[in-house]
C-alpha cells in the first residue's frame, strides 16, 4: 500500500498507531494472565487446604465421582435439587458434616454431632471440644439440628468410605474458604410457606445428648434398663439412620431378629451374633463384614462410645428379638 505522490499521506501513521495499541494490549493481556496464576492474591488454593490429614484435591475427585453436582450447586455450577454447598463447611462445621455424610438419608441429632467431637482430629478442626461450644460457634448446625434433627432427609444415602468423607470435607473446606465475592447470595425467605423450612414436630434432637458427661449418669427420677438406654443412644448417635429396628435393609442390615442368629459374612464364613460379635461390630466394624455389604461404610465407634454405652447398644439389639441362647 502506498500513497499517491503529492497527496497527504495518513495511512502509514494510522497503521503504526494501530500496531502500537495492539502491542500494548498484548502486553496487558500477558501481564494480567500471569497475575491470575499467582497464589499470592490471597485466594485459597486447594493444594494448601487439608482437613484431618485429607486432601482437598482428592475431595474434588470424590465430589465428581459421586456426581454431587447432579443435585447440588457449588461455586456457581451444578443443579438445584439440593442446596448450594459452596459455603457449607464454614456454616455447619466439620463435625456436623461428619455426622451427616455417612448416613445422609437422616439429619444428624445433637448426640450424633457430639459423638464426632470425641474424635480429636474432628474436634481440633472444629476448634471446639464440647457440643455446646460447637452449636454456639456454628449456629447453622444448631438450626439444622433444631429444625430437622432425627428426621428423614431427601438426600440419598451414598456408599461413601471414611476416607472419601474426609476428602469431601477437605474439598468443602476449600470452597468455603474461597473468596466468592458474596456468592451465593443469602436467600430471602420471609413468608416462606415450604413445610420443610418450618421446625418439625418432636425432633429427636430435643433429647439431651447422651454423650455429654453430665447426661451419662442415669438420673434417679428415671431409672432405665440397659436396653432402653441403648435405644436412646442408637437414636441420638445416628445408628438408626443406617439400621432399622426390623429386618429391613437401610445402609446397613436391620437389627430385628439379629441376636443369636447365624450371620453370613462377606468372606464366606458364618458367625453367631452373640454379645462378642455385636460388640466387635460396633467398635471395629471392618473386622468382619456382613455378606452383601461394602466395607468401610459403617463408622468405627472405638474411642467414641465407652464400654457402658456399647453394652447398652448390644442389650438393645438383643431386645429386638432373635434366639435367646
Ligand atoms: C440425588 C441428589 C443428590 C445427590 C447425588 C447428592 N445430594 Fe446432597 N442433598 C440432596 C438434597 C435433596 C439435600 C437436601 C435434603 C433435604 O432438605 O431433605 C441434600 C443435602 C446435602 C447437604 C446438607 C446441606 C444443607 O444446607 O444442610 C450436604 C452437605 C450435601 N447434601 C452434600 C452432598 C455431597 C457431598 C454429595 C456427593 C457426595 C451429595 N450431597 C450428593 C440431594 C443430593
Ligand atoms: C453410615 C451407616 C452406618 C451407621 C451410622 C452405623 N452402621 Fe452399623 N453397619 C453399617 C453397615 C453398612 C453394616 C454392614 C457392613 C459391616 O458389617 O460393616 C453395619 C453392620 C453393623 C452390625 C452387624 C450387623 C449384622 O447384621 O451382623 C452391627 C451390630 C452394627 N452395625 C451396629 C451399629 C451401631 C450400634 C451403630 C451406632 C453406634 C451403627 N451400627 C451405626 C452401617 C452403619
Amino acid at each position: 500500500m502506498s500513497c499517491a505522490p503529492g497527496e497527504p499521506c495518513e495511512e502509514g501513521r494510522t497503521r503504526r498507531r494501530a500496531l502500537a495499541v495492539l502491542g500494548l494490549m498484548g502486553v496487558i493481556f500477558v501481564a494480567l494472565s500471569t497475575v491470575s496464576f499467582l497464589d499470592s492474591r490471597g485466594q485459597a488454593v486447594p493444594a494448601a487446604v487439608s482437613y484431618a490429614g485429607f486432601d482437598a484435591v482428592q475431595g474434588k475427585r470424590v465430589f465428581q465421582a459421586y456426581n454431587c453436582m447432579g443435585c447440588h450447586t457449588i461455586v456457581g455450577n451444578g443443579a438445584y435439587f439440593g442446596p448450594d454447598l459452596t459455603g457449607i463447611y464454614g456454616k455447619v462445621g466439620p463435625a456436623w458434616l461428619e455426622a451427616f455424610l455417612p448416613s445422609a438419608g437422616a439429619w444428624p441429632t445433637s448426640g450424633a454431632v457430639a459423638l464426632q467431637l470425641r474424635n480429636e482430629a474432628i474436634a481440633t478442626a472444629s476448634g471446639v471440644h464440647s457440643i455446646d461450644d460447637y452449636l454456639a460457634k456454628y449456629p447453622a448446625a444448631a438450626e439444622r439440628i433444631e429444625r430437622r434433627g432425627g428426621h428423614a432427609s431427601s438426600m440419598p444415602n451414598l456408599p461413601l468410605s471414611h476416607a472419601e468423607i474426609g476428602q469431601l470435607i477437605a474439598f468443602l473446606e476449600y470452597t468455603s474458604k474461597m473468596n466468592t465475592e458474596g456468592w451465593p447470595p443469602t436467600p430471602r425467605v420471609n413468608g416462606l410457606a415450604y413445610s420443610r423450612a418450618a421446625p418439625m414436630a418432636a425432633a429427636a434432637s430435643t433429647l439431651v445428648p447422651a454423650s455429654t458427661p453430665a447426661a451419662a449418669a442415669p438420673t434417679a427420677a428415671a431409672p432405665e434398663t440397659a436396653g432402653a438406654r441403648g435405644a436412646q443412644i442408637a437414636l441420638e448417635t445416628g445408628c438408626t439412620a443406617c439400621h432399622a429396628r426390623d429386618t429391613g435393609r437401610l445402609v446397613g442390615p436391620g437389627w430385628g431378629g439379629l441376636y443369636g442368629a447365624e450371620v453370613a459374612l462377606a468372606d464366606g464364613s458364618k458367625i453367631r451374633a452373640d454379645d462378642a460379635y455385636l460388640t466387635q461390630s460396633i467398635v471395629d466394624p471392618d473386622a468382619r463384614i456382613v455378606a452383601g455389604y461394602a466395607p468401610h461404610l459403617m463408622p468405627s465407634y472405638a474411642g467414641m462410645l465407652d464400654d457402658e454405652e456399647v453394652a447398652a447398644l448390644v442389650a438393645y439389639i438383643r431386645s429386638l428379638g432373635g434366639e435367646h441362647p
